[in-house]
């Protein structure tokens, strides 16, 4: 990567990882774009509203900036796109075709991150393999699953550097999700600070892969420098850097503060949508073809939020 243009910019991903392309590759070869106006504390030069499934700007501006990689981070979210499934499909999978058709046209390297939710009910749970049964049964996964499977063809029919992986639940402090299942394990931490207590919207017992910030950033990366002869599968590898239930976590905050409480008031959507979901992922072919090595485990992730929230 040299010259890198970042759909999604402002949402919870990109607001990390903008921060650390401008500090590795510089300033001024990284364009960002999102739906949303320039927010007035952007930090790069670079930005510019797009919205990607408008196909003719997204092409412009990619080929104007000079770009040679799209990280391609715009899309909706698990639970908001059971409320708006037609949405939902415009962007992940038409604002997907552009990106690809863009890349295509202009011979370059594509990541998109896919999802724990790309994998459904019929799904081993348990060290869910790279390879395996993926029937999902939300908007969000049948766009995922569309995505990948568009990936695959469009390196396999066009040559293109398509790369990406399965992101599970993310959890971070510069900026929120935007309304997925995972969220919850975001919102404990702002609601330990302010409150000393969360109210959880899943239920304990529900095991699902997470990974902290600064390791997904780490691994959007590391993919794409890896040496593509390397690569034999391309969309998408699991990563994942724990697994946890909300009691787990619970007793991870109440570490470092022993008087945080927790109840429940299960959401039956988006607990439905994480029941559909594994356990946990074998992110073995991730370790061995690029290197995956995720630095935070629950507790170290737990001390540093905390901290960096607390400032
Ligand atoms: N964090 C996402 C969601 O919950 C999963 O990829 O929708």
């Amino acid at each position: 990567m040299k010259k890198i243009i970042v759909t999604g910019a402002t949402g919870q991903i990109g607001t990390d990882l903008v921060d650390r392309l401008i500090k590795d590759y510089g300033d001024d070869n990284v364009l960002a774009c999102s739906r949303r106006a320039r927010p007035e504390d952007w930090a790069g030069s670079h930005y510019e509203s797009l919205d990607v499934t408008d196909s003719k700007r997204f092409f412009e501006l990619t080929k104007d900036f000079g770009a040679d990689t799209i990280l391609h981070l715009a899309a909706v979210l698990s639970a908001v796109g059971e409320d708006n499934p037609q949405l939902l499909w415009d962007i992940n999978v038409n604002g997907l075709y552009n990106s690809l058709e863009i890349a295509r046209e202009l011979d370059l390297a594509l990541f998109v991150p896919s999802s724990i939710g790309a994998f459904g009910p019929g799904t081993p749970a348990v060290n869910t393999p790279q390879t395996t049964i993926q029937r999902p049964t939300t908007a969000y996964g049948v766009s995922k699953v569309a995505g990948e499977l568009l990936c695959d063809y469009y390196n396999k029919r066009f040559g293109i550097d398509t790369r990406g992986v399965r992101f599970p639940g993310l959890i971070s402090y510069k900026a929120l999700p935007g309304g997925g299942t995972t969220d919850y394990a975001v919102h404990i931490y702002y609601d330990a600070l302010e409150k000393g207590h969360y109210t959880s919207f899943i239920d304990k017992g529900t095991f699902m892969d997470m990974m902290y910030m600064p390791d997904a950033v780490d691994s959007i990366i590391d993919l794409m420098e890896a040496d593509p002869s390397k690569l034999k599968d391309r969309n998408a590898f699991n990563v994942s850097g724990m697994s946890f239930d909300p009691e787990e976590l619970k007793r991870s905050i109440q570490k470092y503060m022993p008087d945080f409480t927790m109840d429940y008031d299960v959401d039956p959507v988006r607990q439905a949508i994480a029941d559909s979901w594994p356990d946990s992922l074998d992110v073995s072919a991730a370790r061995e073809q690029w290197g995956f090595n995720p630095k935070y485990d629950l507790d170290a992730m737990t001390k540093d939020m905390l901290e960096k929230l607390k400032k």
